[in-house]
């Protein structure tokens, strides 16, 4: 049975482009309850550690350099269908394949610099919630 959360990550740039609100009004018109969030910057060690399943590829590096080169907000999303409906919204990795009206659609600058993370299987939400969020973290 599909999971009822997801994480998700409002990058570096969407950050410093002021767009936090209104990335997170979408997730709420959505349908998504948000039961965690954090205002946060991450080492490059522990962007390192988010995305240790991509290790071996060559924008590794790129990536790491980029999530943590300025504050991101982490949060913890509730919905039925949490981690499916929830890739749907923001749309595809690339901004130039998303749909019209997804998250990357409307705020994201290229693939690397794709305005939010969004968990990409129940086991993935699991594990990146408890990254970054202990239990009394959560409401
Ligand atoms: P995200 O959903 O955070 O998960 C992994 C991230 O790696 C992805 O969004 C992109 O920002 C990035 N990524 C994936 N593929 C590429 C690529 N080919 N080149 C650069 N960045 C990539």
């Amino acid at each position: 049975m599909a999971g009822n959360q997801t994480l998700t990550m409002i990058k570096p740039e969407t950050v410093s482009k002021n767009n936090i609100g209104p990335v997170l009004k979408q997730i709420n018109e959505a349908g998504f309850r948000i039961k965690a969030m954090k205002f946060t910057h991450l080492t490059k060690q522990q962007a390192g550690e988010f995305y240790a399943v991509h290790a071996d590829k060559n924008f590794f590096e790129d990536l790491t350099s980029f999530m943590s080169s300025g504050p991101i907000v982490a949060a913890i999303l509730e919905k039925e269908n949490a981690v499916a409906d929830f890739r749907e919204l923001i749309g595809a990795t690339d901004p130039l394949n998303a749909a019209d009206g997804t998250i990357r659609k409307l705020f994201a600058e290229s693939k690397s610099r794709n305005a939010v993370h969004g968990s990409d299987s129940d086991e993935n939400a699991i594990t990146e919630c408890n990254f970054f969020f202990s239990q009394v973290e959560r409401f």
